[in-house]
């Protein structure tokens, strides 16, 4: 309307065109190239520490001192490395072996029941007597035992990286088995 005043500064600013405009997408066009550029050299850099650092898996030794024959009672099953080794030790007359608490069905962890004098498989109802034949359920073959021997100093030592199967003979092996006197 003729003759409105108008409050100084109020007045719309048209958008700038031509150089200006130009001028804006060169820096934004600059920005993004740079960005493009920091990335390429942080993904360099990354992979390069990854060479001087390489993943490493540092897997537990699976040989486990178990402590002394004196420790273990006869007739009985110790759990005491059951939770960190998924190892049983277990007694006999004649001397100890360890068997791995690994069901041979499908890797579950059975449970020893002391009463009943066997190792029950929670998952399908597997049974496994105390020197680890299976008896019941969907286990094809018996637990498996592990490499067991005397250290100098008269300590147990299991190793869990040499195993032996029932079903091939190899319980016999004269490391399945630790014979006391
Ligand atoms: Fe043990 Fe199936 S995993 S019975």
């Amino acid at each position: 309307m003729a003759g409105e005043a108008t409050i100084p500064g109020s007045e719309r600013v048209a958008p700038k065109k031509g150089k200006d405009n130009l001028w804006t997408r060169r820096n934004f066009l600059g920005f993004a190239g740079w960005a493009a550029f920091g990335a390429f050299m942080t993904a360099l850099l990354l992979s390069f520490l990854r060479f001087l650092y390489p993943r490493v898996l540092f897997e537990p030794s699976p040989i486990v001192k178990v402590g002394r024959p004196e420790e273990y009672l006869i007739g009985e099953v110790s759990e005491k490395y059951k939770e960190s080794n998924r190892l049983w030790m277990v007694r006999n007359d004649e001397g100890i072996y360890a068997l791995l608490a690994i069901c041979t069905h499908l890797g579950c962890t059975p449970r020893w029941l002391a009463t009943e004098k066997k190792f029950k498989c929670p998952c399908h109802g597997s049974g496994f007597k105390m020197n680890g034949v299976n008896f019941e359920g969907p286990a094809p073959r018996p637990l498996e035992r592990v490499k067991i021997s005397l250290d100098p100093d008269g300590l147990i030592l299991v190793d869990k990286s040499k195993t032996y199967r029932f079903e091939k003979g190899e319980w016999d092996a004269p490391d399945a088995f630790l014979k006391l006197s």
